[in-house]
């Protein structure tokens, strides 16, 4: 039994029992220079006595500090919210997008998902379309020339409106919520066999496209994000790898209905064409 400040007695621990058990990881992490080959990089000293509760960025914190102390270079990654909404920190976990734990980004990951002693396999996103600028940040700038090309709405709306003006069904307000749950950090690429950004796009296409303030530009914005999209990453065939690795969970539906809407499309704006040349 042992006694705290507040007087409080508590149990003492069993004999050899640890009462802040901490994990030691042969950690593996991509380094690479811009410009030059990279190659996977093994710590074990640096990465020793990692706590469970830690998030899995700040055991790359502790392993950076400790690379630092010892006049190494720290290992580049990207973060900026540490929460889920940014979409900066994308990286492969043992071959996985953003690790293990299903709709979790990297920087909501915690240790206890792993293992004292797990060997653990760090690299960045692997798409032509997402070069590699350092260690496990690659750039991601295919992605905003995608929004660049539509993912927007021109229309003048003037002041904010007054609550309930313009009526949207909920099922639709809630799939146009979904959809805009997109972080844009490029998981369901790196998750696809064929590097494909469909879910990307499809998501950024729908939160616009399934609301009334979308459609005066739906078919325009549609043709002119797919075409974008298609000249950086690859086709979809319906693996549904993108859904499995997205933090979001955002669905393949979208797909279906941002295909729906480019071969439509296709036609109305066929139809304007030759009604603007009579
Ligand atoms: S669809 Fe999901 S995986 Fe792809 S960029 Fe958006 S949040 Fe990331
Ligand atoms: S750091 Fe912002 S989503 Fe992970």
């Amino acid at each position: 039994m042992t006694v705290t400040d507040n007087g409080v007695a508590t149990p003492a621990p069993a004999a050899g029992a640890d009462a802040h058990p901490t994990m030691d990881i042969n950690l593996h992490v991509w380094r690479q220079a811009p410009g030059q080959e990279g190659r996977m990089v093994t710590y074990v000293e640096e990465a020793k006595d990692i706590s469970p509760e830690m998030s899995f960025l700040e055991m790359l914190d502790i392993v950076n500090e400790r690379l630092i102390a010892k006049g190494e270079d720290p290992i580049a990654f990207e973060h900026d919210c540490r929460e889920g909404i940014c979409g900066s920190c994308g990286m492969m976990i043992n071959g996985q997008a953003h690790g293990p734990q299903k709709g979790t980004a990297t920087c909501q990951l915690h240790m206890r998902k792993f293992s004292d002693g797990d060997e653990i396999y760090v690299e960045p996103w692997r798409a032509r379309a997402f070069p590699v600028l350092r260690d496990l940040i690659v750039d991601r700038e295919a992605f905003d020339r995608i929004i660049e090309a539509g993912g927007y709405m021109t229309a003048p709306t003037g002041a904010a409106p007054d609550a309930n003006l313009i009526l949207v069904p909920k099922e639709v307000s809630d799939a146009a919520m979904d959809a805009a749950a997109c972080i844009g950090c490029g998981a369901c690429v790196a998750a696809c066999p064929n590097s494909a950004a469909q879910l990307f796009t499809s998501a950024k296409l729908q939160h616009l496209n399934l609301l009334p303030q979308g459609q005066a530009e739906r078919y325009r914005r549609t043709v002119a994000m797919v075409d974008t999209m298609e000249s950086y990453f690859g086709s979809c065939t319906n693996h549904g790898e993108c859904e499995e690795a997205c933090p979001k969970e955002i669905s393949i539906d979208f797909i279906a209905y941002m295909n729906r809407d480019y071969v439509k499309a296709q036609l109305k704006n066929r139809k304007l064409a030759g009604q603007t040349s009579t």
